[in-house]
């Protein structure tokens, strides 16, 4: 594989402030892209993002969103086509886990579940699939626990189920077009959404035989690869990423 895979490619990270997030923004940038780090409300950290590019000689900007809201991401798109002005990869890595059980559910949860992991998605790569050129790549975030429903997540597992659903729809309508579009599925994963609840790191490490949870930048490797010329051939598709972990 070349020294920098992703040299003259623009990369768009959702949720590049913090978390896995952020390591495939630094990870992208290493392979050569320019990143637009996105953020909704980690400015401090989307700003940071920038600053370690720019420190390792790459090129980055911040731009922020709320996904969940359609108007938002038309005019993150409209930021993007003025600078950098154009858009090869795609990493639809925002997502939120709260939620609870189906009798305490609110109507807001529903619309946060839905709204960012779901919606989200959908919105961002609808404007996405005005612009990507051909070589160009959609990367979806589902989770282990779409899987492998746990209890008190069933409306975030089928939020994320359908986004596994668009992939494969989408894969094909822009297929026609030479773009990809795959599905990163990860298991527990540190620095991340995992970190809210550490009571549950021994839960999760204690199911992968690896007797561990996974690393952000093991999460950023799998991105890095679909985002690479070397993946043209690999689309409609889903790598399980979490140690081979049961739950
Ligand atoms: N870490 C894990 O254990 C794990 C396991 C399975 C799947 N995943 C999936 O991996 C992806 C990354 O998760 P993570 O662990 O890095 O989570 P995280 O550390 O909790 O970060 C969540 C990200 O989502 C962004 N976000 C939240 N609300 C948003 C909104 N309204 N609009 C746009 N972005 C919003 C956040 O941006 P701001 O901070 O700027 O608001 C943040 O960057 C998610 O899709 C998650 O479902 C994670």
């Amino acid at each position: 594989m070349p020294d920098k895979p992703l040299a003259g490619k623009v990369a768009l990270v959702t949720g590049a402030g913090r978390g896995i997030g952020r390591e495939i923004a630094l990870r992208l940038a290493r392979d050569g892209a320019s990143v637009i780090a996105h953020y909704a409300h980690s400015k401090a950290g989307a700003e940071q993002t920038v600053a370690d590019i720019e420190a390792m000689g790459g090129t980055a900007v911040a731009y922020q969103a709320d996904i969940a809201k359609r108007p938002d991401v038309i005019a993150l798109f409209e930021q993007i086509d003025r600078n950098p002005g154009r858009i090869d990869i795609v990493v639809n890595n925002s997502g939120v886990s709260s939620g609870g059980l189906l009798a305490d559910l609110t109507d807001d949860d529903v619309e946060t579940i839905v709204g960012i992991n779901m919606l989200g998605p959908l919105y961002i790569a609808s404007e996405a699939a005005k612009r990507l050129p051909e070589g160009g790549r959609i990367i979806n975030f589902s989770s282990s626990v779409a899987k492998f429903p746990l209890a008190g997540a069933g409306l975030y597992s089928a939020a994320k189920k359908a986004v596994e659903s668009f992939t494969e729809s989408w894969a094909r309508e822009l297929g026609a077009r030479g773009i990809t579009v795959n599905t990163v599925i990860p298991g527990a994963t540190s620095p991340g959404m995992i970190d809210g609840s550490p009571e549950y790191y021994d839960f999760f490490a204690g199911a992968s035989p690896f007797k561990r949870i996974g690393k952000a930048e093991e999460i950023a490797a799998v991105v890095a690869f679909l985002a690479s010329p070397e993946a043209s051939w690999v689309t409609a598709g889903s790598i399980l990423a979490n140690g081979a972990a049961n739950t």
